[in-house]
């Protein structure tokens, strides 16, 4: 016998209403992920035969979603039949009819599960020889939710949606969390046998409990005292709760391990990013995707990196990356904006006011103030003086242009791609550079400066100009 028979069902059919969105509910993010994918990666941290999820309104996105973020999971589709129990019966019959193990059900749109959570759950199920386990929770406002129905000695005797229930019925706190463990056959059982008999004309998943304790099945409600963990989001505003509380629970994680995070009201974490210990995070950051973060870097304030790549000891403070690779000990900012493919190398500058995309920049280099760098690579320890443009676009095509080792190339100096800059080579400022320039040569192509002695005394006589111009030079003739 296999050490453990489970598989999880993930309800996805509904509409999400009360979204008012033209996205499925379950396609929501909060923390980088789609609710769906916190719930289908809760559910893979349980290493089930099988998942099946049960998809109806949106189908087609739903389904696609679904499987582009676990591959081997079943879809199957709800009929016109209204319901969770509809539902779950449904992904049965998408299950080996010799499996006899355990069911979890989910719901797409309780994001907190966790796995480890799910497990004990699990556990207690099997051990305790129950036909269904359900997670429940005291709460101090019910409504809305189903009920969790007991007798005088407390034990378990069925649950009843709000809309269904009486004015007593109404004032029990211990809610259904919609999280549940059964046994196949006797839920299989049940749910045959379950009519659409109610306030909302649906085949109810809760009315399976009566039905297992009609047949003899034992039924038990587990409480839990971390009711975020079966939070539903039904509104944009329980999607806001849900996205705080799970950014809370990722930044408590990421201090534990090792990383200062000043301020967790104003940090944001995706679930997916990882960051070594000895990092510390500024006020007003933002880190998304699969971005990392190795030990020692320090980023914020205000920064927003987007799947990048942080290197030891780097320092990033109020600029924004997407796709792009600092390599250890970089500085960039302030105020720096980084397109993706940007790669800046070990002790290089991307500083104040500048652009970069599709940049490769060596070792040691900086572009320190005012410039663009499109469509480059940039050699080790070269200068980009301040101001330089990289004029990548002809207005048709983009060019690359390349910069050796060592270059010093002169302020705002424009270079019009495609063109090389070899090895040791100087600019002067100001340089237009549309020629390639050799190994070690200096380039310039500004024009000789010519100065008109008296021009302003001439042309704008009476103004403030000439005559500061004037008391200068008395100044002058006086002093000689
Ligand atoms: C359900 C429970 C309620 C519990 C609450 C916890 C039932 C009848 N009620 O109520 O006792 O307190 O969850 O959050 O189960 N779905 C389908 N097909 C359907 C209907 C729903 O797949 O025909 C899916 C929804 O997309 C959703 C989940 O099942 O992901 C729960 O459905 P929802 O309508 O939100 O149930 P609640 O009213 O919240
Ligand atoms: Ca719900």
């Amino acid at each position: 016998m296999p050490e453990r028979s489970l598989a999880v069902v993930i309800l996805a059919a509904g509409q999400g209403t009360r979204m008012k969105s033209s996205l499925p509910k379950v396609l929501h993010r909060i923390g980088g992920r789609s609710l769906i994918e916190h719930v289908l990666d809760a559910a893979a941290g349980l290493e089930p035969s099988q998942v099946v999820a049960v998809v109806r309104h949106d189908r087609d996105r739903v389904a696609e979603a679904i499987l582009e973020h676990r591959p081997g999971t079943v879809i199957v589709d709800q009929d016109v039949v209204p319901g969770t129990g509809r539902a779950v019966e449904l992904a049965l019959e998408a299950l080996p009819v010799d499996f006899d193990g355990s069911v979890v059900v989910l719901s797409g749109d309780v994001p907190l599960i966790d796995a480890a959570t799910l497990d004990r759950l699990v556990r207690g199920h099997v051990e305790g020889g129950r036909a269904m386990t359900m997670l429940s929770a005291v709460f101090e406002n019910p409504t809305g939710l189903g009920r969790i129905l007991r007798d005088e000695r407390g034990a378990v005797t069925g649950i009843v949606e709000e809309k269904d229930a009486t004015e007593s019925q109404r004032r029990i706190t211990e809610i259904n969390g919609g999280v549940y463990v059964f046994a196949r056959r006797a839920l299989e059982q049940a749910l045959a046998a379950i009519d659409t008999d109610n306030a909302q004309g649906e085949k109810y998943l809760t009315d399976a409990a009566a039905g297992i304790l009609a047949a003899g099945g034992a039924v038990e409600a587990v409480a839990t005292n971390d009711p975020w963990i079966i939070a539903g989001v039904n509104d944009r505003a329980q999607l806001a709760d849900a996205a705080r509380e799970l950014n809370a629970r990722i930044i408590r994680d990421h201090q534990r391990a090792g990383v200062t995070i000043l301020d967790p009201a104003t940090t944001w974490i995706d679930a997916d990013v990882s960051i070594e210990p000895d990092v510390e995070i500024l006020p007003g950051t933002f880190l998304q995707g699969a971005t990392s973060i190795a030990g020692g870097a320090v980023v914020g304030p205000d920064t927003t990196l987007v799947d990048c790549e942080v290197g030891e000891g780097a320092r990033i403070r109020r600029s924004e990356a997407t796709l792009a690779v600092f390599a250890a000990e970089v500085e960039v900012g302030p105020f720096a904006f980084i397109r993706p493919g940007t790669e800046l190398g070990a002790g290089g500058k991307i500083g104040a006011f500048v652009e970069t995309k599709n940049a490769r920049i060596g070792d040691g280099s900086k572009v320190p103030h005012l410039s663009y760098v499109g469509d480059a690579t940039i050699g080790r320890g070269s200068n980009i003086g301040a101001g330089t443009i990289f004029a990548n676009y002809d207005g048709v095509q983009k060019h690359h242009s390349s910069v050796g080792d060592e270059v010093r190339v002169g302020s705002k100096n424009v270079l019009i791609a495609p063109v090389t800059i070899e090895d040791g080579a100087y600019t002067a400022a100001g340089t237009v550079v549309r020629k390639n320039v050799p190994a070690g040569a200096l380039a310039l192509n500004v024009a000789p400066q010519r100065n008109i002695e008296g021009w302003v005394a001439e042309h704008r006589p009476g103004t403030s100009t000439a005559e500061a111009a004037e008391r200068s030079n008395t100044a002058k003739d006086s002093g000689k």
